[in-house]
């Protein structure tokens, strides 16, 4: 996984699972001491049947009145004692299955919100079919580790294991001992498999997460798949990770296998070692036979869940290895978070300024961005134009704090971005994409995203000022259409629409357009552009484009060069400073060349020139 917190060994994990009980002390005590009698009551059957066992060889000798009334009275007793013992257990594990459940419910919700908080870096590096994977699988690890394994079948035996112990030591030590002597011996071969299959257990973990992360890129690349007709080796693929996922998980089933024979051998000796000894006591006249059949009995209340051991141990160590993943994720900080001192921002009302920003993405050398400055005044709108992959969406980026800058500061009113809440700073812009991402729900809760207040009505003004209105009234269902997986039911320029219908709905102090028209016709891009210089008015906005065309109403244009800001100014200014600007104003006017030769102006363009090739009224 991508997570960088140190992974913690098994018993630590299991640790940290155990203290997940602290919330819910009260009834995890009360259940105890349900077990706790459902165990006592388990363990006083053993003792009416040898009663019972008894009367009948003593009613043998000497026949008696009182037999029949002690064992019409034992059987009672068992009878009820069985049916008590039952409903007890059965309140148990309904009340501990609720807890439990619970706590799986607020662990995994816990590290969902932890990895949606976490930075722009950390998802960009991190691979989301993975994550949600080990959150699915660290969530069930912690219920079956403190439900099936601790709650079912370590806690109840175990109270049980004391109590036997405890009674056959005040009966005849030397039962107790061959009861209980196997038990270490067993656990101590148990005991050193353990270092070793904790690794495999890791490497297991690790081989069915790479199965699950390929399986969710090619689920979510499903079209290029078959664009590519590679579904075949796509399956292949995932054939050969899954046999490498199994290599080690064989490996480990062959050496359980070799402990279960064991722990069965050393079980059996124990068992004729209390079977001979205690016919030995019976014939040397030192117990009765009910007493033999006792000893027998309780042997079997240990000896049945010892057996479950070579199983449980295992599995504890499986979902140790499976809940470290999900307490990763809950552990992992994000490096953009919120000052203790942070305060929310007000509406923007004076300017924004770049001061001497420098930024490089993690891990890589080059700087994306280098030691720009800049001052935009509020209202005003600023154009980002360049080549591609020159830093236009790093710098917006900066801006909403997807990344701090290692250098320099963004300051709003004069207020660093790092000293208010990044919630209020995120409320003021809004941002059209250059890939508008949608859910898989319908038109009108897309549009309505991050505006849970917004009613129908302002739903449909933002798509109609959008241009959406049309194709969505087309739709099967209107409004209330799916959108299907990611959007992906709708064409890209009906995404975007859908996008800047999002935007224009947030009403933000700041608008951020990345690419935001270029999915779309010549047509619509036109009417788009009135539509958001429309919705640009009063605001700030940054505008992203390729195409000079796009942002001719810019107040000032920054131009991307190919190392960093190469200039920055208004459009009569940059003709004679910008040689990329030259390029792209040339470029311009060759989409409008078809009508017309041009030929380059000596001097400053006209930019009225601009009107007749621009889509921009
Ligand atoms: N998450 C990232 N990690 C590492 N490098 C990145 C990351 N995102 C972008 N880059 C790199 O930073 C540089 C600037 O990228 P950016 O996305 O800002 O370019 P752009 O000007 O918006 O390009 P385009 O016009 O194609 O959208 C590119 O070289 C890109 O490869
Ligand atoms: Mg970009």
């Amino acid at each position: 996984m991508v997570c960088n917190v140190p992974s913690q060994n098994a018993s630590s994990v299991l640790r940290r699972v155990f203290t997940l009980l602290g919330g819910a002390r009260h009834t995890f005590i009360l259940l105890f001491f349900v077990v706790l009698t459902a165990s006592g009551i388990d363990i006083a059957v053993p003792f009416l049947t040898r009663q019972v066992i008894d009367r009948l060889v003593d009613s043998l000798k000497h026949s008696s009145s009182s037999t029949f009334t002690t064992l019409i009275t034992s059987a009672a007793f068992i009878f009820a004692g069985t049916i008590v013992t039952r409903v007890l257990r059965s309140v148990y594990n309904y009340r501990l299955f609720k807890a439990v459940a619970k706590i799986e419910d607020r662990i995994k919700t816990a590290a969902f919100a932890n990895f949606l908080r976490l930075d722009t870096a950390f998802h960009t590096r991190a691979n989301s079919g993975e994550i949600i994977g080990s959150l699915d699988r660290g969530g069930t690890a912690v219920f079956v580790i403190l439900y099936e394994v601790v709650g079912q079948n370590l806690v109840p035996p175990m109270i049980v294991f004391i109590g036997v112990l405890a009674v056959l030591l005040s009966k005849n030590p030397w039962i107790a001992l061959s009861v209980f002597l196997p038990v270490p011996i067993y656990l101590l071969i148990v005991g050193r498999l353990t270092g070793k299959m904790n690794l495999l257990e890791h490497e297991i973990s690790r081989g069915f997460e790479a199965v699950s992360k390929e399986s969710y890129d090619i689920a979510s690349n499903v079209a290029t798949v078959k664009k590519f007709s590679q579904e075949e080796r796509e399956a292949e693929t995932q054939t050969s990770l899954l046999v490498k996922a199994r290599t080690p998980q064989l490996y480990g089933e062959r050496t359980w296998a070799c402990v279960e024979n064991v722990q069965t051998l050393v079980a059996a000796a124990g068992r004729v070692a209390v079977l001979a000894l205690g016919a030995a006591f019976v014939l040397n006249g030192k117990c009765t036979v009910g007493e033999c059949v006792l000893f027998i009995a309780l042997q079997d209340l240990v000896y049945g869940p010892i057996n479950q051991l070579s199983i449980l141990l295992p599995k504890l160590r499986r979902n140790a290895a499976r809940a470290q993943s999900l307490f990763e994720v809950l552990d992992q900080r994000s490096s953009v978070i919120d000052k203790p001192n942070a305060t929310p921002l007000q509406p923007l009302q004076r300017c924004i300024e770049f001061r001497n920003v420098s930024f490089r993405y993690g891990g890589s050398s080059r700087w994306a961005l280098k030691n720009v400055s800049f001052k935009v005044q509020a209202g005003s709108t600023v154009a980002l134009i360049g080549k591609s992959g020159t830093g236009k969406s790093t710098l917006v980026n900066l801006l909403l704090r997807c990344y701090d800058p290692q250098q320099g500061a963004i300051l709003i009113d004069g207020r660093d971005i790092r000293s208010v809440t990044q919630d209020s700073l995120r409320k003021q812009i809004a941002v059209v994409p250059q890939e508008v991402d949608l859910f898989s729900r319908t038109v009108s809760e897309n549009i309505a995203y991050g505006n849970d207040s917004a009613r129908a009505d302002s739903i449909s003004e933002a798509a109609r000022l959008a241009l959406a209105e049309d194709f969505i009234l087309r739709m099967h269902r209107g409004y209330a259409s799916q959108v299907g997986e990611r959007g992906l039911s709708l064409s890209g320029g009906e995404r975007q629409r859908i996008g800047i219908a999002r935007a224009i709905l947030r009403d933000p102090r700041i608008l951020v357009l990345d690419e935001a028209t270029s999915h779309l016709d010549a047509d619509s891009e036109q009417k788009i552009q009135q539509a958001t210089e429309e919705l640009a008015d009063g605001r700030t906005c940054f505008v992203i484009a390729h195409r000079l065309s796009t942002v001719r109403n810019a107040d000032m244009v920054i131009v991307f060069g190919d190392n960093g800001i190469e200039a920055i100014g208004a459009h009569s200014e940059l003709w004679s400073i910008s040689p990329t600007y030259r390029t792209l104003y040339s470029l311009n006017m060759d989409l409008g060349a078809a009508k017309e030769a041009f030929s380059e102006p000596a001097s400053e363009p006209d930019y009225e020139e601009l009107a007749p090739i621009s889509r921009v009224a």
